[in-house]
């Protein structure tokens, strides 16, 4: 018989193992794709540029990542690297570059940037139809006004993307979000309404968090402090899912304690190998996106 503790836990969502069929099925789609139609006087395959600005070690660890997986795939892919004390003209002159080079079909600008940078102008500086991100302001329009086409953000859409491989359902449900950011808080939340969830977002200054996530159906949580949230702020049976990637003392940790809370859940992501792949595998499904459409405007 097995330990009465397994058959209280919570449903682990495997986002490595869900991010490795889509994997397959991208690098089959470009293999399709690619058969006859490359030759060395036409050599487009889809291509990923990368650009990381500064020393900071996860960063680094990341667009590694992305850029292996981008080649294991069978696409192109760069990383650009440049010092802590990059001007910002200088950066928004490789963005236009990138901007401009055709054999070019998707630019990632690794967040965050160097304090002396202004973020929102190199992001606006990026191509909207090579911003595989969905981070331009175009794209971010385009997300609220429900357009289907529009690449989005890679961990709120790679967290969608899990919700339905596990057929859980969206609509109709309380889904509670914590965290407002750009990247992840504000799209999730135009993501899950698109699914008909009711939608709440908490912040720094949410007043009474506790009594606002124990009605969570859906509780993501995205504000990049370990543990944050315990079983008791967890409703039963609630589908949890934890952005957080916190390097501590003891190692990599979630915004979720995943001991306590796995308990309570009923379907809870693991930190690593939960959100994490879910982002990498959409970076590369947006690549392919943007390819497709460079493509389609090309013939
Ligand atoms: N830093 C952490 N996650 C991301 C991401 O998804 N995109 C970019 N550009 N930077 C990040």
């Amino acid at each position: 018989m097995p330990p009465l503790f397994n058959e209280t836990a919570a449903t682990l969502l495997d986002g490595k193992a869900v991010a490795s069929q889509l994997h397959d099925a991208i690098q089959q789609d470009i293999q399709s794709l690619l058969s006859g139609n490359t030759s060395e006087k036409n050599p487009a395959v889809p291509k990923l540029v990368v650009v990381l600005v500064g020393d900071n070690p996860a960063s680094h660890v990341y667009v590694n990542k992305k850029a292996k997986t981008a080649k294991k795939l069978g696409m192109a892919s760069e990383v650009l690297i440049y010092p802590e004390s990059t001007p910002q003209e200088k950066l928004e002159a490789i963005i236009e570059a990138l901007n401009t080079d055709a054999s070019v079909h998707g630019i990632l600008v690794q967040l965050p940037l160097p304090k002396q940078i202004n973020t929102d102008r190199v992001i606006n500086t990026i191509a909207p139809e090579k911003d595989v991100d969905g981070l331009h302001p175009v794209n971010m329009g385009r997300l609220l006004s429900g357009d289907p086409s529009v690449c989005a953000p890679c961990t709120p859409s790679g967290i969608i993307t899990l919700l339905k491989h596990y057929n859980i359902d969206i609509s109709g449900k309380h889904a509670v979000i914590l965290g407002r950011s750009n990247i992840v808080g504000k799209p999730m939340g135009l993501l899950l309404l698109q699914e008909n969830a009711t939608v709440t977002v908490c912040h720094s200054k949410t007043q009474n968090l506790a009594e606002i996530t124990q009605k969570a159906d859906i509780l993501v949580a995205a504000v990049g402090i370990p543990k944050i949230i315990d079983a008791t702020m967890v409703k039963p049976d609630a589908v949890v899912i934890d952005v957080g990637i916190n390097r501590t003392e003891n190692g990599l940790v979630g915004d979720v304690d995943f001991e306590s809370v796995q308990s309570v859940a009923g379907f809870i992501t693991p930190v690593p190998g939960g959100v994490g792949p879910m982002t990498i595998a959409t970076l590369m499904q947006n690549t392919l996106k943007l390819y497709k459409k460079a493509a389609a405007v090309c013939l």
